[in-house]
Formats: C-alpha cells, sequence, structure tokens
C-alpha cells in the first residue's frame, strides 16, 4: 500500500494546544517565519486536558485532538519529557508530574527547581559513578477538526549537570547541557536552542512534511 499523503496545513489561525508559558513561546517562534496564525489554548479559554495516555504520541494526540474539536480550528500540541539513562527511562512522560507540589509542599502548582533535584537525588542514589547521560525527547501532534492527526518527533542526546545552570528557557532547562555544547539550555540563547533542540528537531519535520 503506498504511504499515506500528509495533509498540509494552510495558511490562518493555528491553536498552541498547550497551556505551558515555555512551550507556547518556543512555538510561536518557530512558526514565525511560515505565514501562520498562532493563538494559544489558553488565549481561547480552552480547559487542560487531562493527560492519561502512556506514551508522548498519546498525549500530544489527545491536547491536540481536544483544542481542534472545541476551536473547530487545527492544532498543535507538544508532549515533551526527560529521559535519564540510569533511571530507565524517568520520569519521560512522568516529566511535569514530577514538578507537581503536593499540599503539604505549598501546592497545588510546579516547582522545576524541586523537580531538578528530585531526578539529582535518584541518580546520587545509584552512586558518584553513575551515568550521567539524558535525552529530551518531544512528539509534536497536529491534528484538524475532523480528526485527522499528523505526528513528529525529535530528540536531543546529552547530559545533567548540578546545580542547575542558567535562568533562560523553561523547566529542566537549567541542568541539561547537549552533545558538543558547554552551556545549559538555561544559559543558551534561545536561537540555539531553536537551531538543536528536541522541539526544534521534531518542527523541522513538520516543516519539510505539512507547509
Ligand atoms: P508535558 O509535555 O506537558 O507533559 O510536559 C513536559 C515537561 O517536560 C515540561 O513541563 C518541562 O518540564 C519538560 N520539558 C519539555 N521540553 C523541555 C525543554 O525544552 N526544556 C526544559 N524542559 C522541558
Amino acid at each position: 500500500m503506498p504511504p499515506q499523503a500528509i495533509r498540509k496545513l494552510q495558511p490562518g489561525r493555528l491553536v498552541i494546544a498547550s497551556h505551558n508559558e515555555g512551550k507556547v513561546r518556543e512555538i510561536r517562534e518557530l512558526l514565525a517565519p511560515f505565514g501562520i496564525e498562532p493563538v494559544s489554548a489558553a488565549e481561547l479559554d480552552l480547559p487542560e486536558p487531562v493527560e492519561n495516555g502512556t506514551t508522548f504520541y498519546a498525549n500530544a494526540e489527545l491536547k491536540a485532538m481536544s483544542a481542534a474539536d472545541l476551536s473547530g480550528l487545527p492544532a498543535l500540541s507538544d508532549d515533551s519529557g526527560l529521559c535519564v539513562e540510569a533511571l530507565g527511562g524517568a520520569p519521560g512522560v512522568y516529566t511535569a508530574d514530577w514538578a507537581e507540589k503536593r499540599a503539604f509542599e505549598g501546592g497545588p502548582g510546579r516547582d522545576w527547581y524541586m523537580a531538578m533535584g528530585k531526578v539529582e537525588g535518584k541518580l546520587a542514589e545509584l552512586g558518584p559513578d553513575v551515568s550521567r547521560s539524558a535525552y529530551f525527547a518531544c512528539t509534536l501532534a497536529l491534528a484538524w477538526p475532523d480528526g485527522h492527526v499528523e505526528w513528529f518527533e525529535g530528540r536531543v542526546h546529552g547530559t545533567l549537570v548540578w546545580p542547575p545552570r542558567g535562568r533562560r528557557g523553561f523547566g529542566y532547562d537549567p541542568v541539561f547541557v547537549a552533545q558538543g555544547e558547554t552551556e545549559t539550555f538555561g544559559e543558551m540563547d534561545p536561537a540555539r536552542k531553536h537551531a538543536i533542540s528536541h522541539r526544534a528537531a521534531a518542527f523541522r519535520q513538520l516543516v519539510d512534511a505539512v507547509f
């Protein structure tokens, strides 16, 4: 059977199906050259769906489909996370959950410093010679209101450092140094992150396929 043709994205409004400000900012910057009018899920007052999938693909799909269905517009979502080799790929699809504060920690809300500390604590328990290799993964899902979905995946490999460095970026950026780099994603110029990140790698595939 011949491969199914990928649906093209026409110029016009596109929902960025995320409530994570850091992701929305990066996706807006990546979309800038393509004649698309991005509008975020928060701007449209769309609810944040429960991310109960067990893979990046499942969560990306449910976020994009929910936003496309509710808005009547094409919607682009991002499900991403940090996968640490010595932790068997954790936190992986649960990366955002590791930042969730419980009531006694001042929750609800997310604390990225606490989440980075949790990863570091688990590595420390495994001893000083433990591998510090990790990668960020990103799955982008592009959904249309009629239920059609396309997916794209990107990764960036690197090493975890401690203590965290830099105030740029978001999430776990201050502890991640990509292969061949010396600065963490938290220290790096955003333009450089856009050239090498997992999100940029997934985005390049999207651009080749749908524009
Ligand atoms: P989710 O995709 O909404 O489940 O959240 C994934 C989480 O992974 C984010 O909230 C971030 O903490 C983390 N993450 C994903 N991409 C990046 C990145 O580019 N830099 C730092 N952290 C990231």
